[in-house]
């Protein structure tokens, strides 16, 4: 059972967005470890300004709200600790092997089934995690389907939202401990390194191979020329794999 995080949860049955909401919250306060959860959002956010379609019931929409003792600089490898605690949950509650594409994009099949929204209101991380669980493939807006999937569409078994939220709460709790000793096992457990990959940053598109993470979680790529590029934000693709 996890002690801190989910010390309070805020239940919602509709939000615009659960990391609107949280952002707000921790202005007001809120604790290290408080969680808003929605079981629909109308304007579910996704990283680099997309959306992210969360449909009533569909799959577990949650922000988690953290004060870490951790200098500033560190607070990005937080999506790092999620991105592991996502893959172990869905181990835990759905016995299926996830992989994480760099940075925090959670994979089954090859198609993604969670993704992670990471943002910082004043001194809190506000970690926004979207597990997709029981669509199938028409609940996906057009241009997801065949790249996004959910739980349920790929094992053809049910998924107890409780036991995935549980699991959840346990495994981030786990990791986002001091020390913050999760950069090697996410190094080892990160399906994009060691493999060709895409990157598309805004000036430029290139192709390389992921060597490996620097301190803070950058993805070194060398490029076709032979110069190791560290990527911060790009769209990192895995050369071979769905776009998604
Ligand atoms: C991504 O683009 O991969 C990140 C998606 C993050 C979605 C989750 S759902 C719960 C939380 N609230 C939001 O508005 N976004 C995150």
């Amino acid at each position: 059972m996890a002690k801190w995080a989910g010390c309070l949860i805020r239940r919602e049955a509709r939000v615009d967005s659960t990391n609107a909401q949280a952002r707000v919250w921790a202005r007001e306060g809120a604790p290290h470890g408080a969680v808003i959860i929605a079981g629909e959002q109308t304007a579910g956010r996704g990283r680099r300004g997309r959306g992210w379609s969360s449909g009533p019931g569909m799959g577990l929409w949650l922000t988690v709200i953290v004060r870490p003792e951790a200098e500033a600089a560190e607070y990005p490898k937080l999506t790092f600790a999620a991105a592991l605690a996502v893959a172990d949950a869905c181990r835990v509650a759905a016995s299926v092997d996830a992989e994480i594409k760099w940075p925090n994009d959670v994979l089954l099949d090859g198609r993604k089934i969670a993704g992670i929204l990471l943002e910082k209101e004043g001194a809190a991380g506000v970690i926004g995690i979207g597990i997709n669980v029981r669509q199938r493939e028409k609940d996906f807006p057009p241009e997801l389907r065949g790249s996004a999937a959910s739980l349920e569409m790929l094992t053809g078994k049910p998924v107890s939202m409780a036991a995935l939220e549980r699991a959840l709460l346990e495994e981030i709790e786990r990791r986002i401990n001091a020390p913050w000793d999760f950069m090697p096992e996410y190094a080892a457990r990160c399906a994009t390194i060691g493999r060709a990959v895409r990157v598309a940053e805004a000036e430029r598109e290139y192709i390389g191979f992921a060597e490996g993470l620097d301190a803070l979680g950058a993805l070194l790529v060398r490029d076709e020329e032979g110069i190791v590029r560290r990527v911060l934000a790009g769209d990192v693709s895995i050369r071979g794999y769905r776009r998604v």
